[in-house]
């Protein structure tokens, strides 16, 4: 199936007190339609940002520079580039192709208006409903993200809302303009496991019967694991690893990965101790030379400090790691280990 969403190569670049630091730096990946990949990384590896670049939400930041490209093509349309739309062209492309779910989902609810009023707003516009029938569907929307009486929380103001329940209202808000593809930023941190699992299962559906691609941003690797087909692991500004979920989890194949998944707890653990990873990621502007991961690698090897190892394996699974080199997988299988 042909991708949707189609990023190569994408940059940006923010003046910083040594010179300029790039929290995104060279990101390219893509998404079909009906595809769940996951963005997973430590704290400030680029993952909001970089969603946040592909639809021109970072392009306010005073002095900012953003290279590469974002091409868009739903079915049946020529494909567009989003770093090249003006801002109203993208205002558009927001909200009714592509949804996005906010980290801070506070800033999303207007205090002054009633649940009712912001995402009939978003059914007038984006599906023509009016009246009673955008009524109907606003409380057919807030069930399907698990909000209780759904009816009375139409009628109230964020104010008279939970945090989680006001996560879930800016879900359905999101999910009323049938976007094409949903980024989703967090969209769950915050929220008990059960209404978590009732989300989940939502856009599960979206998925198979409307064809919705989902960007999942996450620290939670078990969601990743219930929810996504492929993975993506962030670190320093960079893609490291991008692989199914299946042979990620099976497979891990850079450290800085397989560092990721040691930390998680198991079931049948008994109590194990959890392995982190030793160290803390580097801050955009001080990204050290050669490969980003090597003060925090107990693996690394010679040309680790000096040289960005590029990606080894194939447009399924590839990993960006020296280790993975021919030279270095012969060796290491000469040698018998
Ligand atoms: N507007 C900004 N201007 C300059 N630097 C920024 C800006 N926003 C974020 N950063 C920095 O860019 C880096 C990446 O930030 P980003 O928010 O994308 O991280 P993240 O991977 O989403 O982290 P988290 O998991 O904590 O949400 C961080 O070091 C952050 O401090
Ligand atoms: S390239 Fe070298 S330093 Fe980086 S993760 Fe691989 S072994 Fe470690
Ligand atoms: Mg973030």
């Amino acid at each position: 199936m042909s991708a949707i969403l189609e990023v190569s190569e994408l940059r940006l670049s923010i003046p910083a007190r040594g010179g300029p630091a790039c929290p995104v730096d060279g990101v390219s990946f893509s998404l079909s339609p009906g595809e769940c990949v996951g963005l997973v990384g430590e704290s400030g590896s680029g993952k909001s940002l970089t969603s946040q670049t592909l639809i021109g939400l970072t392009r306010e930041i005073p002095g900012v520079r953003i290279e590469g490209s974002v091409r868009w093509q739903p079915e049946g349309q020529q494909p567009r580039e989003l770093l090249k739309m003006s801002e109203r062209e993208l205002t558009g492309v927001r909200g009714g192709e592509i949804g996005m779910v906010f980290q801070d989902p506070l800033s999303c609810l207007n205090p002054l208006f009633r649940v009712d009023y912001q995402i009939g707003e978003v059914l007038a516009r984006h599906c023509g409903l009016k009246g009673k029938a955008a009524f109907e569907r606003t409380v057919e929307l807030l069930a399907s993200v698990g909000v209780p009486q759904p009816e009375q929380r139409a009628r109230q103001y964020p104010h008279q809302l939970s945090g989680g329940l006001r996560q879930r209202v800016i879900l359905a808000m999101t999910l009323a303009g049938e976007p094409r593809m949903l980024i989703a930023d967090e969209p769950t941190t915050a929220l008990d496991v059960t209404v978590q699992a009732q989300i989940l299962r939502e856009l599960g559906k979206l998925r198979r019967e409307r064809g919705l691609a989902i960007l999942f941003i996450t620290h939670d690797l078990g969601v990743v694991a219930q929810v996504c087909d492929r993975v993506m692991v962030m670190y320093a500004g960079r893609i490291v690893e991008q692989a199914p979920v299946k042979q990620f989890f099976d497979n891990p194949r850079h450290p800085y990965s397989r560092g990721l998944l040691e930390s998680l707890p198991t079931l049948s653990g008994g109590g194990a101790r959890l392995t982190s990873i030793p160290g803390s990621p580097p801050q955009p502007g001080s990204f050290p030379a050669g490969c980003r991961f090597c003060p925090r690698c107990s693996l690394a090897i010679e040309p680790c400090q000096a040289e960005y190892p590029p990606a080894f394996g194939d447009e399924r699974h590839s990993a960006s790691c020296w280790l993975l080199r021919e030279s270095e997988v012969g060796s290491r299988t000469d040698g018998g280990s």
